[in-house]
């Protein structure tokens, strides 16, 4: 298996070996990413973020991987501040920066960005979420989560909130097929995955299940999935207030679920988990996003050749 120079792209592109590789590298680099053991795999590795979206987890958690490794970043920093508020086209951005860098982590508001980048750039492209499309190292980092948190083998799994335009949602189906999931998509009747991906799910025989109800999937599942409804996409906001109480993550609702289900969610989260949770034993969504360094850093040292 070689990822070296490899593009992250889209979780279409893995083998569930290629997954079971980084997972196990970032288990062995959790001491690393911890700050508990020293390590120079990242020496005089330069990384480059240019992010055309507002981040916090998916910008510092590559940014620490980077730095815990002994490597250095090159933030492009505010759009504001950058030629590209001159009008400079992303295709000669990316020519640019793969002159200053070993490897560029893009996120862009457009599906498909990172994809063009990757035409455009003799360094690998890291697709750090493309508009509606994919945002395959959250994924990742999520299927860590899920390995180190319950089972991912046939793991039982609800993904709730905003499936159309949900690119978490997007690349988690698509990875957790290789797993022999069962998935149950959880939305409002408007916000449900798109036809396309529900199809190549079924395709390759894996349970899907959709609802608009929490109450009928709660009891029977290991993990529950929540992502952000975006209520900016709601022509009516009475419409978005009853959805998202009916979506609502509660003390009540977790009442009738397994003792060891785990909830996570890839944040920022808004009203989707009641604060009360965050001090159970279901809540998962901080340790998920420390897990984002471990897994980018493994992603990292496969890619810049660092490991094999
Ligand atoms: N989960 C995630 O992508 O978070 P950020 O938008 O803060 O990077």
């Amino acid at each position: 298996m070689n990822f070296t120079n490899m593009d992250i792209i889209s979780m279409k592109d893995f083998s569930r070996d290629m997954i079971d590789h980084i997972l196990n590298v970032a288990e062995e680099l959790e001491p690393v990413a911890r700050g508990e053991k020293r390590s120079n795999i990242f020496s005089n590795v330069l990384l480059s973020l240019l992010f055309f979206e507002p981040s916090t987890r998916t910008r510092m958690s590559f940014e620490s991987a980077i730095i815990r490794g002994g490597g250095n970043v090159l933030n492009l920093g505010s759009l504001e501040a950058s030629s590209i508020s001159k009008g400079e086209t992303l295709a000669d951005t990316i020519r640019v920066v793969e002159g200053y860098a070993d490897a560029i982590v893009l996120r862009h508001p457009k599906e498909g960005a990172a994809r063009m980048a990757a035409e455009y750039s003799s360094v690998p492209i890291i697709n750090a979420g493309d508009g509606a499309g994919q945002h395959p190292t959250q994924t990742l980092l999520d299927l860590y989560t899920i390995k180190r948190e319950s089972v991912l083998d046939g793991v039982k799994i609800a993904i709730a909130g905003d499936l159309k335009y949900g690119r978490t949602a997007h690349s988690l189906c698509y990875a957790l097929s290789l797993y022999g999931a069962e998935i149950n998509l959880v939305s409002p009747d408007s916000l449900q995955m798109p036809e396309e991906i529900v199809n190549d799910l079924r395709g390759q025989n894996i349970n899907v299940y959709q609802t608009s109800v929490m109450e009928e999937v709660i009891e029977d599942i290991d993990v529950l999935y929540a992502t952000r409804i975006q209520k900016e996409r709601f022509p009516d906001v009475t419409e978005y207030e009853k959805v998202a109480a009916s979506l609502k993550i509660t003390p009540g609702l977790l009442d009738k679920a397994k003792i060891d289900l785990k909830v996570m969610h890839p944040l920022p989260r808004v009203n989707e988990i009641d604060a009360s949770i965050d001090n159970t034993n279901h809540a998962c969504y901080f340790k998920q996003s420390f897990y984002g360094v471990p897994v980018r850093m493994a992603l990292l040292s496969l890619v810049m050749g660092r490991l094999k």
